[in-house]
């Protein structure tokens, strides 16, 4: 999640999942976004039933049923979608009222899914919708790209994580697992804004992943509907990548902190 729109949370998401997916674990990937981009990025149904999209959580009659489908199958076996879309809009109403910011977390204790991984694809505001993820979370992920407005959004990000947190009551609350600056471009200004980023961030005690340029890789895989590894298998963007499925596996195995199993975005 992130306080801003177009940072790379979807591409990110997608890609990491595939990453972890393609070590062997079982990801499972949300899409709580009215947007529905990742079906357009996994080249899925552009208007899935509402029943078949995580809106069905929130619909008030969910009843464990998770219409999850499996992407990428040629390359990867244990990858599947959960999609998002339009049908979000109708349920907001659901998410204000009493115990609606719970929905999420409520239907995964109620009906657990066997993944290893589940990702929340969030949408950009901080709503509701990312208070559902907040409270079903195990631990943050943070896309930003190195701009003062970007940097500025985050600080509204670590305000609305607090008042959130304390809000729903979170003992304790998830971690961040780490912010990651993505889209950063060769030009002065942006290796200036990145080196102010890493040491700021680190002093606060968060970690924060190799930066991700801005490559036009991304968007060919995207339009393609594949992973940014299946595009070009060599590419100098998956280390980051593989540097963040790494930290979210060690999640997986028990942690540095031994925190829970599985590691939610
Ligand atoms: N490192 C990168 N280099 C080049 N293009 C990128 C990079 N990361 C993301 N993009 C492109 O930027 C666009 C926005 O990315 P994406 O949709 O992942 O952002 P988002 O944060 O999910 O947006 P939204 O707030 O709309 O959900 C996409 O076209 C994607 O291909
Ligand atoms: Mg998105």
């Amino acid at each position: 999640m992130t306080g801003a729109g177009g940072v790379g949370k979807t591409t990110l998401a997608a890609n990491l999942g595939y990453e972890v997916a393609r070590k062997g674990y079982q990801v499972a990937i949300f899409d709580l976004d009215p947007q529905g981009s990742l079906n357009v990025a996994c080249r899925l149904s552009k208007t899935p039933a509402p029943k078949a999209t995580t809106a069905w959580i929130y619909s008030g009659f969910f009843d464990g049923t998770y219409t999850l489908t499996p992407v990428w199958e040629k390359h990867v076996k244990k990858l599947e979608i959960y999609p998002g879309g339009s049908a979000l809009f109708k349920v907001m109403p659901n998410l204000v009222q009493a115990g609606g910011s719970r929905l999420l977390q409520e239907a995964l204790t109620e009906h657990p899914l066997p993944h290893d991984l589940i990702i929340f694809d969030c949408p950009a505001t901080l709503e509701q919708i990312p208070k559902t993820a907040l409270a079903a979370a195990t631990h943050l992920l943070v896309p930003l790209v190195p701009d003062p407005k970007a940097i500025d959004g985050t600080r509204v990000l670590l305000d609305w994580y607090m008042s959130s947190v304390s809000e729903l009551n979170l003992s304790p609350p998830p971690p961040f697992l780490g912010f990651v600056i993505n889209n950063l471009e060769d030009g002065a200004e942006h290796q200036r804004l990145a080196k102010e980023i890493r040491p700021r961030y680190e002093a606060r005690g968060y970690r924060v992943f190799s930066a991700i340029k801005h490559y036009t890789a991304f968007t060919n895989a995207w339009s393609e509907g594949i992973p940014l590894r299946v595009h070009r298998s060599t590419h100098p963007a998956l280390a980051p990548l593989e540097e963040i499925a790494k930290a979210v596996i060690q999640e997986i195995q028990g942690g540095t902190s031994g925190s829970k199993k599985s590691a939610r975005r």
